[in-house]
């Protein structure tokens, strides 16, 4: 089938059915919604069976739904329309919440329905939510679709409000006086819930120290409290603690309000002027799984295992982040253990040097160098383990430098449906990370170039194939996560453990031998130095337009499809 992806940005779900769609066989074509004229250009060109639109937040324009099947992925139970469903959801504390895929029709969300499915809520922010009960439920929905259209008898069933399976409603857009914290009264439960409902976007607007911010990441803090609200506690990891009127909540990012385009930041950097005397809370080296407040880093062992956990926001490692977690490897490396897995976070796994750091930087090529530097540290660690094996577990996507990083380990193993995105040059890098050594000894110098120039996304049966991983897991988190631990006990109990450590080290020494770990390093460096200090490159515009998210103005050109030999000739 011709499947025209139909989306207001290439996000992460619209990968995901990318990849798994491509990987059944189908034609796949992208456009971008925000252009009706480029819109309308490649629904003639490509003549689709299918517009599936997975992340839609302009209209289609009218002949194309009227002449089209055009199916639209909305994060909602049956019945539930407008542009804040989940804001919605989460801030009504639904149980169980669903998506929805409805065909388009002259009213929004209103279109007959094609197919549905719940998921349980999760404590968590919208985008949280998004990245995986929406996405993993959005994926199953469109493979019923396409059986669906397989079966040419089945007919899509009307929205009726009468039926009692039909529990939404229409809903407002959720604006800022709706979202607004009341921080004499709302406790802190509700104000997690608030920041997390308008997480990632738009944010809460509060004033804090006479200062207008939106806020992001919320996390509960159990021992800290009994100040008058809003009073700032503490600070860790650039996050801050904030007093409510029970206790206090961790506020990772916040964004200015202003009228120049701003970008989020750790919070303390945003408040830093006003934080005079608030303490840092040092992070432990190696904090437990379970220790209380927030801690970007964790650690825990199951027999001769360690998982070490790295959940930093939005996957963006700084230089200060990419140190901490480098001491966090070489303690967890100390410790008694023959297995040690790189657990990454819950949203995403890595997805490399911090952007967004780099842009705050006073001289953002002399922050990219450290950054790059300091990534490169940890994964030459990584490369370097002799005494352990090393397990790269993708319980979420990775992306450019994040990536890399993942195949510096000896095992890959990834969660059903996660999205690699194993290249860099949409952001106009050449990429470092000891990439030129590890995704060509996995793939072959032939297909490493075609993945990180070709730029496309990555899914898992794509990459199990490819041997960019070892094993795919369950996507369930539960199965997930038991799965994972018995493939790193088994690991460990081998009886062969000894010969495969010492078969490690001896490809190590061969292939140092044949071109050593500094050269690859050497010769990345020195590209990349060209792309932070020449004039000719292009990332510093491209890094500008991606932290402050200036759209595309036309639909990259690799993601439309150009058939390789023939016109269809219908
Ligand atoms: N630095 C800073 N922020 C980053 C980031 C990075 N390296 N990678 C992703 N993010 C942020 C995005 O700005 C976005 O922030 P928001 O939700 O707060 O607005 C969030 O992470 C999710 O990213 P998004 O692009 O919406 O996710 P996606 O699933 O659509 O795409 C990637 C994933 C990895 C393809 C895409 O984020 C990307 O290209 N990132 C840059 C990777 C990179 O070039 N790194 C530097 C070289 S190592």
């Amino acid at each position: 089938m011709r499947v025209l992806l139909l989306v207001t940005a290439f996000n992460g779900l619209s990968q995901r059915i990318y990849g798994e769609l491509k990987a059944q066989g189908h034609q796949l074509s992208v456009v971008l919604g925000g252009h009706e004229s480029e819109v309308c250009q490649a629904v003639s060109q490509f003549d689709p069976d299918l517009i599936l639109c997975p992340f839609l937040k302009h209209r289609i324009p009218d002949d194309i739904w009227q002449q089209r099947l055009c199916v639209i992925i909305h994060p909602g139970i049956q019945g539930d329309r407008g542009p804040s469903s989940l804001d919605w959801a989460i801030i009504e504390q639904q149980a169980e919440w669903g998506v929805t895929a409805l065909q388009a029709d002259a009213e929004m969300d209103a279109g007959d329905i094609w197919a549905t499915g719940p998921f349980p809520m999760r404590p968590a922010s919208k985008a949280s939510l998004y990245r995986r009960e929406v996405t993993a439920t959005a994926s199953k929905l469109v493979q019923q679709l396409m059986e669906r259209l397989a079966h040419k008898g089945f007919r899509p069933e009307p929205l009726d409000y009468q039926d009692p399976k039909v529990q939404g409603e229409l809903k407002p857009l959720m604006k800022q006086p709706m979202r607004r914290i009341d921080w004499l009264a709302d406790d802190s439960d509700t104000i997690l819930r608030k920041i997390r409902a308008a997480d990632s976007f738009p944010g809460v607007l509060t004033e804090l120290y006479g200062e207008l911010v939106y806020l992001y990441g919320a996390h509960p803090e159990n021992e800290l409290g009994g100040a008058l609200p809003k009073t700032p506690l503490a600070t860790r990891e650039g996050a801050l603690c904030i007093a409510t009127i029970d206790g206090a909540i961790w506020v990772s990012h916040m964004k200015r309000k202003s009228d120049a385009p701003q970008f989020k930041l750790p919070a303390a950097w945003v408040l830093k002027a006003h934080l005079d005397g608030v303490p840092e809370l040092a992070p432990p080296l190696l904090p437990a799984k379970d220790a209380p407040g927030y801690q970007q880093i964790r650690y825990e062992e199951q027999g001769e295992v360690g998982y070490l956990h790295f959940d930093f926001h939005n996957g963006a490692m700084g230089t200060s982040q990419c140190r901490r977690l480098l001491h966090a490897y070489q303690a967890a490396s100390r410790r008694n253990i023959r297995v040690l897995v790189l657990m990454g976070g819950e949203d995403f796994w890595s997805n490399g040097i911090h952007l967004n750091h780099i842009e705050a930087a006073d001289n953002p090529a002399d922050e990219s160098w450290r950054n790059i530097n300091a990534i490169n540290d940890l994964v030459k660690a990584i490369l370097l383990t002799d005494d352990k094996l090393t397990v790269a577990a993708l319980g979420a996507n990775a992306g450019a430098g994040g990536a890399m990083m993942a195949l510096a380990c000896d095992q890959v193993v990834a969660r059903e449906g996660v999205v690699l995105n194993p290249h860099y040059q949409t952001m106009g890098l050449y990429g470092s990370e000891y990439w030129t050594y590890s995704l060509p000894k996995r793939v072959g110098e032939a297909m490493a170039r075609r993945l990180t120039e070709a730029c496309l996304p990555v899914g898992t049966a794509q990459a199990l194939a490819l041997g960019l991983v070892d094993k795919v897991l369950s996507e369930a988190r539960p199965r997930y996560l038991g799965e994972l631990i018995d493939y790193c006990q088994t690991l460990a109990d081998d009886q062969q453990f000894g010969s495969r450590l010492r078969a490690k080290a001896q490809t190590r020494s061969l292939d140092e031998a044949q071109h050593p770990l500094a050269e690859y390093r050497r010769q990345e460096l020195t590209r990349m130095h060209h792309c932070f200090y020449e004039a000719d490159s292009d990332y510093h515009r491209l890094r500008r337009e991606f932290v402050y998210k200036v759209c595309p103005c036309a639909t990259p050109e690799r993601l439309v499809y150009r058939s390789p030999l023939v016109e269809r000739t219908g």
